[in-house]
């Protein structure tokens, strides 16, 4: 299976890119590839296959868009439909925009991981163990993550994150980030 991001967002954030290098050690290196990336960033990003093109535009089969408002849910039995899962890469708000509706690829179909939104990272992670055979309902999860800053200052992380080995998902590159509050 290969993951495939749609970059949907206006600029290449700091952010997005420890989000994308997060991603790339979930999956390989070589099973990543990342679209919609202006040629200018694609250095920024050399741990994955990068594209100025958008998803659609490279014209692939076996197709699933991940989106929180598709009618099925992924399946581990959807490992024999598709060759390629793609995720938007967008950085996500609270309350959640419908955004990945915008990620529209002719003849791909669309499954969720339930309703609730995820950050990308944490997408495609739920979606490889539910590749490799677990069901969506087998999984762990947690809400809300907060980090803490500086002198009783915290962050709140408003998204659904994968417990793994009883802790969520998080990369620790991001963490650390958040912690030096450096913004997007
Ligand atoms: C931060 S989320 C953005 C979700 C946001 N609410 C939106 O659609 O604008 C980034 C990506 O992770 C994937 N994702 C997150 N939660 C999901 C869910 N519950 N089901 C399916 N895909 C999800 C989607 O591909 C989505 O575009």
């Amino acid at each position: 299976m290969k993951y495939i991001i749609e970059h949907m967002d206006k600029k290449l954030w700091p952010w997005s890119i420890i989000e994308y290098r997060h991603i790339s050690s979930t999956v390989g290196k070589d099973n990543l590839i990342i679209t919609n990336v202006k040629v200018k960033d694609h250095k920024k990003i050399d741990f994955c296959e990068v594209h100025s093109e958008t998803t659609d535009e490279l014209e692939l089969d076996k197709v699933c868009v991940l989106d929180p408002a598709a009618e099925k849910t992924l399946d581990p039995s959807d490992s024999a439909n598709f060759d390629y899962l793609v995720f938007g890469g967008i950085l996500g708000n609270d309350p959640p925009e419908a955004r990945t509706k915008d990620l529209q690829i002719r003849c791909a179909e669309r499954r969720n991981l339930g309703v609730e939104q995820f950050s990308t990272d944490n997408a495609v992670a739920v979606a490889k163990e539910i590749i490799s055979g677990k069901k969506l309902s087998e999984l762990k999860f947690t809400h809300n993550l907060t980090i803490d800053l500086d002198e009783g200052e915290e962050m709140i992380l408003p998204f659904k994150y994968l417990l793994v080995d009883g802790k969520p998902f998080v990369s620790a590159e991001l963490v650390e980030f958040i912690k030096k509050k450096k913004g997007f």
